[in-house]
């Protein structure tokens, strides 16, 4: 019942950020159903709208329902360590996103929406009625790696904070703080966008509301650690996550690291949602916000024995095998020199190079039926 609610609070999310977030809708895309864009209109954004414009083809652009080669190369890793937000820190996030152009160079994060504040070299995201949640997504996308960041999460009901590595084909590791459980943080995961109800977990720590702490993961390709103050509270191994179809359901593509703050408590979501997060949302309560004081990756693919990222690699670039009528086809992505930054202004869309496939992610409708 608990990741019922959680899944159902993703998309609840996902539907918050979409409504507000101006994108021209060339049609639907959905990797349930395997509707695929046109070619006129060939990326689908994480909200399953096609369209060409950067909110479609860069990041979250779903490379499975997108037309072949639509979605923009996406940055590789490069580690980074926020000790605090001062300017200079502040400055390499982009508050407008619609103008972000793959200058991964310049900035580490994007605001997709909402709002953040900075004082005493922290930042702040807010939450009022009226942007009705935040949302920060690293530029760059990690396969692998040390993640943390030392955060005050919000402690009011119907108010969700959360740190979260999401790949573009919807693979997921998550803490989410619920704001009417502060003792406690929910650790989850899910392999490509596929409902299971048995993934989450809860681990109790004192006082999360008021209080910072660290929140981390140590990805690795054999294992995933959920960290709270330095110390290991959850273990998943690979080996364990082996499905019925011979596949390990285990999140395992270039993933981006997000923070947010959004609102369970208020009727746009489900039912299930809004139990989770505890009912209704006080709004004259608010603003809420959760505050982050210092944010570090450190970079695994290159640690990784199932890839070979070469020096001039600086991106990741997905490429699709034919589908059928049972069958999505597969996503597989790789390590390119290709740049993931517009050189003219507009996207810049790749032209497919025949690197050996590094991963090989195999889908089909039959992982979301069940
Ligand atoms: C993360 O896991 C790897 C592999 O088990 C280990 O070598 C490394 O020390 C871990 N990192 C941290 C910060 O615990
Ligand atoms: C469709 O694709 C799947 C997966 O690649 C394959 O196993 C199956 O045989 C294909 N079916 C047909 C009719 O080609």
């Amino acid at each position: 019942m608990y990741n019922a609610r959680r899944v159902l609070s993703i998309t609840a999310l996902m539907g918050l950020i979409a409504s507000t977030v101006a994108v021209l809708n060339g049609g639907s895309c959905s990797a349930a159903t395997g509707l695929t864009c046109p070619t006129k209109n060939p990326c689908c954004s994480e909200f399953g709208h096609c369209g060409d414009t950067n909110a479609h083809c860069r990041g979250g652009c779903d490379p499975r329902v997108s037309a072949p080669d639509a979605c923009s190369n996406t940055p590789i890793c490069q580690d980074l360590d926020i000790k605090m937000f001062d300017r200079t820190s502040w400055s390499r996030i982009t508050q407008k996103p619609e103008d972000y152009n793959g200058e991964a160079d310049d900035y580490d994060f994007t605001l997709d929406k909402g709002s953040i504040t900075r004082e005493d070299n922290m930042l702040t995201m807010m939450m009022d009625e009226e942007n009705k949640g935040t949302r920060l997504s690293s530029t760059r996308y990690m396969l692998y790696g040390e993640f943390n960041a030392r955060m005050k999460v919000t402690g009011s009901n119907g108010v969700i904070s959360t740190m979260i590595l999401m790949s573009d084909i919807h693979d997921e590791v998550d803490w989410e703080f619920v704001g009417a459980k502060t003792g406690e943080g929910q650790s989850n995961y899910y392999f490509q966008g596929q409902t299971d109800y048995t993934n989450g977990d809860t681990h109790a720590f004192p006082n999360t509301a008021d209080e910072f702490h660290d929140f981390g993961f140590n990805w690795t390709e054999d294992k995933l650690e959920w960290k709270i103050d330095g110390v290991v509270v959850r273990t998943l191994k690979k080996a364990d996550t082996m499905g019925w179809d011979k596949v390990s359901h285990f999140p395992a593509s270039p993933s981006r690291l997000q923070f947010s703050v959004w609102p369970s408590g208020i009727e746009d979501v489900s039912p299930g949602s809004y139990e989770w997060g505890g009912g209704a949302i006080h709004w004259n309560q608010g603003p809420f916000k959760a505050t982050i004081q210092s944010i570090s990756i450190k970079c695994g693919e290159s640690r990784s024995s199932e890839i070979d990222v070469a020096p001039d690699d600086v991106s990741w670039q997905y490429s699709m095998s034919q589908g059928n009528q049972t069958s999505l086809g597969q996503a597989s992505f790789q390590p390119s020199s290709e740049p993931y930054k517009a050189s003219d202004g507009g996207l810049s869309l790749h032209v497919s190079s025949p690197f050996t496939l590094m991963v090989t992610l195999t889908l089909s409708l039959l992982y979301f039926i069940f």
